[in-house]
């Protein structure tokens, strides 16, 4: 499975992708404006610290620029991957886009059968959101076990990347699920790592090996 970041912020970036943690990166409208960076200088810095896809999103809703605003975003750099939105609209411009050799990321996918569309008219990668799902009392990873099925029958060769991940359980899950990749904010990735037992056992390690009274 691939671990996407799912940051605007260059330095968790940096920090992820020197443990070997980082295969690609995702942003959005919302992380860049987070960033309070321009737009293409942050994916130019993303592109020269990890090289795997990185998506970014275009803000037009119809077609025409949609298209535009994704073929100026994929000269960027040979990783960005264009993310448009699953709307009629995004689909014509997926559809577009992949005709012109550039791949799309399909965002805002929160149904196996918006999925499925979203393959068939030429994605790369289908965004299924899990923790907005989980926000409005919907169980958030159904749709994944779902996607990775329909993809699986129909040997599709868009990646199902779960997006919206919130939480470590939603990793594991997604992983369970096969799941191509999971994006994660830096702050899950952190969490994984980390188990009290870990802690404890390492507190006890030292304290004997203190008792030693030895260096290595
Ligand atoms: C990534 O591609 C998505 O934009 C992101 O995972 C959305 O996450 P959120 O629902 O926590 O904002």
């Amino acid at each position: 499975m691939k671990f996407f970041v799912d940051t605007a912020d260059t330095a968790e970036i940096r920090e992820i992708a020197n443990l070997g943690l980082a295969d690609g990166v995702t942003t959005n409208p919302s992380l860049i404006a987070k960033s309070g960076r321009p737009y293409a200088e942050v994916l130019r810095e993303i592109c020269d610290i990890v090289d795997g896809p990185i998506s970014a999103e275009v803000v037009a809703t119809e077609a025409p620029a949609m298209l535009e605003e994704g073929e100026k975003l994929a000269k960027i750099h040979r990783n960005i991957v264009v993310k448009c939105p699953l709307t009629l609209e995004g689909l014509k411009a997926t559809r577009a886009l992949s005709n012109r050799g550039i791949r799309v990321n399909v965002t805002l996918i929160f149904s196996p059968l918006q999925a499925l569309a979203a393959a068939k008219c030429g994605a790369s990668f289908l965004s299924p959101f899990v923790g907005r799902l989980d926000d409005i009392g919907h169980e958030g990873m159904l749709p994944i076990d779902q996607i990775v099925r329909i993809m699986d029958n129909y040997d599709y060769p868009a990646k199902v990347l779960v997006a919206s991940i919130r939480s470590p359980l939603h990793l594991l899950r997604a992983a369970e699920a096969g799941a191509d990749i999971a994006t994660l904010p830096p702050d899950v990735i952190k969490q994984i790592l980390r188990h009290p037992l870990t802690d404890a056992g390492l507190e006890k390690f030292l304290s004997d090996w203190r008792q030693t009274k030895q260096k290595i």
